[in-house]
């Protein structure tokens, strides 16, 4: 016997990859439910080797399934998730809404999936940013080594992070480059994307840094450790889909840079790709369509005592969102549900 799974936000980027995800890792469903707004109903979406007609979310009944997986935005999510969490359907959910939540546990398989067992307070599990979820994979194994004292990370975001509407902006701007007669206003990001970088994710808060700063460093003491002293600068580059950050880490104790590679090889959700050659690093776009968070330039950082420097890219629909998600659903069966 297998599971009852709901998709909720199945035409969007993150449900279309959970959609695959679900199909590629072969979650034991005995059925699954593409759900969107009234907009897309009987949109077809693909589901292994099977299409599914997309339902609306809002006429459907959450009762008699077993998870329910969202990726329809923060608005929609708190009028929907209760609704299904109430019915007995354990919803994982990708908006920023619940995060933050003490009485919803915030989940990245890899670092703390000892956090499942909260769920039962609200029936509600929370899937991180997604900037977060690929450097809390790479900073927990170097963390139970030498203990992370504070991080300094720069960000690289791929317009998919702002979902197809951000995708579209891009594509429609770079065309216009070259036919200037059409003319693409910003509408999703602030300044033009194509051809230009934007140091400016989320909204502004009063200290000056954005709300995708503020939830890196939010969401990595909910996740990793409380004590991590973290400063983030968020940035949106004209990539379609990948996420790339520089990371600087200060540890309590020294950890040389062919410890911490060895200790990176090792570690579950990582692959090292680090050669001191040209090309010996990943980039974005050979991580898209990828399980894996890649780890590239690893390097003593020779300004600090206990420091390192290194690179991370990871598929943001994937590992940042729906790989995840998929990631929580399979722990839940596991752990808890014990289906299938
Ligand atoms: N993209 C990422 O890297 C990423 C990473 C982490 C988390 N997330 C989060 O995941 C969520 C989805 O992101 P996305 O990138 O997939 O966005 P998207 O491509 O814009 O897709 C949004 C999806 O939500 C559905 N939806 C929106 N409003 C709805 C409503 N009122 N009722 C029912 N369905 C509704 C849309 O259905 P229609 O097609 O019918 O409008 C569509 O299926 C967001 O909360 C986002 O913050 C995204």
């Amino acid at each position: 016997m297998g599971y009852r799974v709901v998709v909720a936000g199945a035409t969007g980027n993150v449900g279309r990859e959970m959609l695959n995800i679900l199909a590629e890792r072969q979650f034991p469903v005995d059925e699954v439910v593409a759900l969107a707004s009234r907009r897309s109903l009987g949109t077809e979406v693909t589901f292994g080797d099977k299409t599914l007609k997309t339902q609306d979310l809002d006429t459907f009944d959450f009762a008699g399934w077993d998870m329910a997986l969202f990726a329809i935005g923060s608005d929609a999510t708190k009028q929907y998730a209760p609704k299904a969490a109430a019915a007995g359907c354990v919803v994982i959910d990708n908006s920023s809404l619940y995060r933050y939540d003490p009485e919803i546990p915030l989940i990245v398989p890899e670092v703390n999936p000892e956090a499942v067992h909260g769920y039962a307070q609200k029936n509600i599990i929370a899937n991180p940013n997604c900037s977060t979820a690929q450097m809390v994979v790479a900073l927990k194994p170097l963390h139970d080594r030498a203990k992370i004292k504070r991080v300094v990370v720069s960000t690289y975001q791929s317009v998919s992070g702002a979902g197809k509407e951000g995708m579209d902006e891009l594509w429609d701007q770079t065309k216009a480059v070259y036919n200037p007669t059409s003319d693409v206003p910003p509408k999703k990001f602030t300044k033009e994307i194509a051809f230009n970088v934007i140091p400016h994710i989320d909204v502004f808060l009063d200290d000056g840094s954005t709300k995708e700063e503020w939830k890196m460093v939010a969401e990595t003491k909910k996740i990793l450790d409380k004590s991590i002293k973290l400063t983030a600068t968020c940035v949106r580059v004209p990539v379609f889909v990948g996420h790339s950050e520089a990371i600087n880490i200060e540890f309590e104790e020294f950890l040389d840079e062919d410890e911490a590679r060895d200790i990176l090889r090792e570690a579950p959700g990582i692959m090292v790709i680090d050669k001191r050659e040209n090309g010996g690093y990943v980039t974005p776009k050979e991580c898209v369509g990828d399980f894996a968070t890649f780890i590239s330039r690893i390097r003593q950082d020779s300004t600090l005592d206990n420091g390192l420097n290194l690179w991370c890219v990871s598929d943001n629909l994937r590992k940042g969102a729906a790989l995840n998600a998929v990631q929580i659903a399979e722990l839940l069966g596991r752990e808890v549900l014990k289906k299938g």
